[in-house]
């Protein structure tokens, strides 16, 4: 029983830094028919990601100015590459498949309810909040806790600013977030019925506060696509992504520190922190260095990604 409830990345040591990692899944490519070289071509060539089939009313705020104090010296990653590479188990735990499975989301109109210990709980509209909002652009790295990473440049807003528009009490020490729960739509959900759906996460409020903690609502220029999240999705680049939680429909401030989704499965392998560290191996393999997806290079991990100066101090207590 518990074998079927690990996450996708609970794979074998000597499979958690070579390229297999993330390309060579077997089950895919007999499916697909493909070699791993034809699987790996997919991403270089010009054509263009599957896009959501619902009409986004949200198309004209992008692209969105960059804001140049967010970059990094590492490549980008292909829209086509980040597009089809997704850890998304609401609607398949096989990457290269997320894609294709997403065509019954629908992810207009959208609410976001933020709640709990704040003196103004609103149920924002989407398209109204970001009609509020003043987005930006901003290229971050994303370092999963498989080993593998992207550079991405998202398009959103400061959590922060939501979180100010609702007045948190000074007794608000978390935040919990919920993703959809849509069986009808999302067909991972009954196909793996032992998982606890819906996803959710959590973070400490100072954590939550963090210019760098975003809402995102887009990618490379236009809205998120489905399959990153849409229409709206956590970014908090200094932690692995599996906290960086996908398509929130409701947040809630809290007192006491509460669970989450893959802790709860497996709380020795995925801590609540989640912060990116290259010194702590994940039980079965090393977080030493990662492999960039699309390119094949392996670099070394950094202590918080790389963002250490923006939030070191979170926990140098
Ligand atoms: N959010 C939800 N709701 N469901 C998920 O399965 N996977 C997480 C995170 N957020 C996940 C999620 C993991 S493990 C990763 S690495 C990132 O989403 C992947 O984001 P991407 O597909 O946009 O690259």
């Amino acid at each position: 029983m518990l074998l079927r409830i690990l996450p996708d990345w609970h794979i074998p040591d000597r499979e958690a830094t070579p390229e297999a990692t993330w390309l060579d899944r077997r089950a895919a490519v007999a499916r697909l028919g493909m070699g791993m070289a034809s699987l790996a071509a997919i991403g270089c060539t010009d054509t263009p990601p599957p896009e959501s089939k619902t009409p986004d009313p949200t198309r004209d705020l992008y692209p969105a100015t960059r804001n140049p104090a967010y970059t990094t010296s590492r490549p980008m990653t292909a829209r086509n590459i980040a597009a089809r590479f997704n850890n998304f188990y609401e609607f398949t735990p096989t990457k290269e498949e997320v894609a294709r499975r997403v065509g019954r989301f629908v992810t207009h109109p959208w609410s976001l309810e933020v709640t709990g210990l704040c003196r103004a709980p609103q149920v924002f509209d989407l398209e109204k909040l970001l009609r509020q909002q003043t987005l930006e652009e901003r290229v971050y790295r994303f370092r999963c806790v498989e080993a593998w990473s992207m550079v991405v440049p998202w398009t959103g807003f400061m959590l922060a600013d939501l979180l100010k528009t609702v007045d948190p009490l000074s007794t608000a020490r978390y935040l919990r977030l919920w993703t959809a729960n849509r069986p009808e739509q999302m067909p991972g959900l009954k196909a793996q019925h032992w998982y606890p759906w819906p996803y959710y996460e959590a973070l400490r409020i100072d954590e939550a506060m963090n210019p760098l903690a975003m809402l995102v609502t887009g990618i490379y220029g236009r809205p998120l696509p489905a399959q990153h999240g849409a229409p709206v999705r956590l970014i908090v680049p200094w932690k692995y992504g599996f906290k960086s939680i996908k398509s929130v429909v409701k947040i809630e401030l809290v007192d006491r520190k509460p669970g989450t989704f893959w802790n709860a499965l497996v709380p020795q392998e995925y801590d609540f922190s989640g912060n990116v560290d290259p010194r702590a191996p994940h039980p079965r393999w090393s977080q030493a260095s990662e492999r960039m997806i699309g390119r094949g290079d392996r670099v070394p991990t950094l202590l918080y990604n790389g963002y250490a100066k923006q939030v070191g101090g979170l926990y140098s207590g």
